[in-house]
């Protein structure tokens, strides 16, 4: 791995894709001090992702200048030119990340390592057609990337180990914390969890047993506030006074049945997704902006909340 051999220390980060992701990236990576290329199929994209960039890390940084900077390069070879990595956040189309990876794999040298932000795309299925698909994984981030410590690295039946060990250790340095996954799954870890939760709220709005605001409530007032610090396995353990064991043998049998007849499986009601919307909308201010900006000091203090409680070693 070409860039192994150099450290992990920042470096130049090509991303392909100037979205929602893409601009993520570019944030947390200069914010560690890496060199940042985007390129986009959009011209107006790349360079409205720059502008959106530089004042994301101005904001979060609480500097008035960034250095290295955030560039946006008009072809895909000026990105990759002298990279330490390439990270791919195109749409979510096959056809699209396969053209993409084609595209990458032309100009880069056969040891880059290439990861793909996919949530939902396997990185075996991805790498069908590369050159070098031993320097392909997936490392997929959450949004927005900046605030949601978790990457998910998912190496593919061909990714080299030392490659995910690569990408896994310039997240780290990244601040991130590292879900290594053995091997591929679909939806992963996070994004299974994820359908499992929604999926049910989902359901039980479809049956009408309680409101969309009151299903929320569930969850942000109650299994959220616990898994925010503690995650299901530690908090089971707390709900019995002899730990995990007991709770499981008290418990789990009721899980297993409870789980065979969650509505998990079933397609979302299209007739009650106004209501829902509804909802969310009552909650929530009307200006986007503003929405996002809601969303972003919230996480931003709970973020600081767990640190703080981390390094008085409360957790
Ligand atoms: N949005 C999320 O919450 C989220 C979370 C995790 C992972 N992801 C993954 O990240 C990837 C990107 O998602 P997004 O939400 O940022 O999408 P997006 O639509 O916001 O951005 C995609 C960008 O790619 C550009 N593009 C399209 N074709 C291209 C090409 N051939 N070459 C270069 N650029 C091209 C588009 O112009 C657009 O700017 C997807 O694989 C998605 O699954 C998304």
């Amino acid at each position: 791995v070409k860039s192994a051999a150099q450290g992990q220390g920042p470096g130049t980060v090509a991303l392909i894709g100037s979205g929602v992701i893409g601009r993520g990236w570019a944030v947390d990576f200069l914010l560690k001090g890496w060199a940042v290329r985007l390129y986009d199929l959009d011209d107006d994209a790349s360079a409205a992702a720059v502008a959106e960039v530089r004042a994301a890390v101005v904001r979060l940084a609480g500097g008035d200048s960034i250095s290295p900077d955030v560039v946006a390069v008009a072809a895909l070879a000026d990105a990759i030119d002298g990279a330490d990595l390439v990270i791919e956040s195109v749409p979510e189309r096959i056809d699209v990340k396969h053209a993409t990876l084609a595209a990458i794999e032309a100009a880069a040298p056969a040891d880059l390592p290439i990861a793909s932000s996919t949530s939902s795309l396997l990185p075996s299925q991805l790498a069908e057609g590369m050159a070098h698909p031993g320097r392909f994984v997936v490392a997929h981030p959450f949004n927005p990337s900046y605030l949601i410590p978790v990457v998910e690295i998912v190496p593919g039946d061909r990714t080299v180990a030392a490659v995910a060990d690569h990408v896994q250790a310039v997240m780290s340095g990244l601040g991130k914390r590292v879900v290594r996954l053995d091997r591929e799954i679909e939806g992963f870890v996070g994004n299974r969890l994820q359908a499992a939760i929604v999926n049910e709220a989902m359901n039980l709005v479809r049956l009408g047993i309680a409101s969309p605001a009151d299903i929320d409530a569930c969850v942000t007032d109650c299994l959220a506030l616990r898994w925010a610090f503690f995650g299901p396995f530690e908090t089971m353990d707390l709900n019995a006074p002899q730990g995990f064991g007991e709770y499981a043998a008290k418990f789990g049998d009721s899980y297993t049945q409870l789980g065979r007849r969650l509505g998990v499986g079933e397609a979302w009601p299209q007739d009650k997704f106004a209501m829902v919307e509804e909802s969310v909308r009552q909650s929530a201010p009307a200006d986007p902006e503003a929405r996002y900006a809601r969303r972003d000091a919230a996480l931003d203090a709970l973020g600081r909340v767990k640190r703080e409680l981390a390094e008085r070693g409360v957790l």
